[in-house]
């Protein structure tokens, strides 16, 4: 696809992956809106990208349709989704809770279900697009203390193969993006990035991972790209 002046919507774009997403996306010329719920965050990240900020939670309905209806007024309408707002939750499965695998379904699930059927309704309309959905090297694989995160982005993974056979036939290209451990302010309760780590991936990684997806010509696409580390050992 073309970037300049596409309009990108990337949820969860105040930090980490969505970030450096964000910023080599406009680089390449594109219109970008990241949102967050950290409102004076994501005016400070939208300032210095040169981003849209748009403040709604992804884990809220009546947040969604805003945000489209925000959208739809000053762009009409919308050439790639990046479906990245996502929580984690940690621990034993003999000690999860309801309200755990609620909060975690509600932004990771609910959220990402709802913000990508608003995003199929208008580009249908347009007969084009590009959704491309984060799960989790987490959705391919379970592991110890992952119960409740892993069930998330198994569900997305899941839900992305669906889109896929839905949308294809309304040129619409639906990729999935599994990345490994990347050091952000995923799960950190303070929400400060990480520090990065010479041997570990950083968001520019994933960054460049959907940008050359994205870049391939529309009459192809990659349905999955897993990203590692090369040693992370
Ligand atoms: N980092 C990793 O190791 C890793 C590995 C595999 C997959 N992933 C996935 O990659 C995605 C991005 O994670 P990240 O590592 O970049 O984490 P991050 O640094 O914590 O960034 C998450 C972004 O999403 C926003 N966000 C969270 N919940 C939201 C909600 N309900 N509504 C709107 N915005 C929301 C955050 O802003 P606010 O907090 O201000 O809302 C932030 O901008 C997630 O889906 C995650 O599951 C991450």
């Amino acid at each position: 696809m073309e970037f300049t002046n596409a309009r990108i919507l990337i949820t969860g774009g105040s930090s980490g992956l969505g970030k450096a997403t964000a910023q080599l996306l406009i680089e390449r010329g594109a219109r970008v809106a990241i949102t967050g719920r950290d409102r004076s965050k994501l005016k400070q990240v939208a300032a210095e990208l040169g981003a849209w900020a748009l403040p709604y939670d992804a884990s809220k309905e009546s947040d969604i349709m805003a945000m489209y209806a925000e959208i739809d007024h000053e762009w009409g309408g919308l050439d790639v989704l990046v479906n990245n707002a996502g929580i984690g939750f940690f621990g034993p499965m003999d000690e999860v809770s309801w309200s755990d695998f609620e909060t975690i379904f509600h932004t990771n699930v609910f959220g990402a279900a709802l913000i990508g059927r608003e995003a199929a309704r208008r580009m249908k309309a347009q007969n084009k697009g590009n959704i491309i959905n984060i799960a989790s090297s987490a959705g391919v694989r379970g592991f110890k203390n992952g119960t409740v995160y892993a069930a998330s982005k198994f569900a997305v993974r899941g839900m992305t193969e669906c889109w896929r056979d839905e949308l294809r036939p309304f040129n619409i290209r639906v990729m999935l993006v599994n990345p490994s451990a990347v050091p952000t302010a995923f799960n950190v309760e303070n929400r400060e990035e990480k520090p990065l780590k010479d041997n570990m991936l950083r968001p520019e990684e994933l960054a460049h991972a959907m940008v050359s997806a994205l870049a391939m010509d529309d009459r192809g696409f990659i349905p999955e790209l897993g990203v590692w580390a090369t040693n992370p050992f």
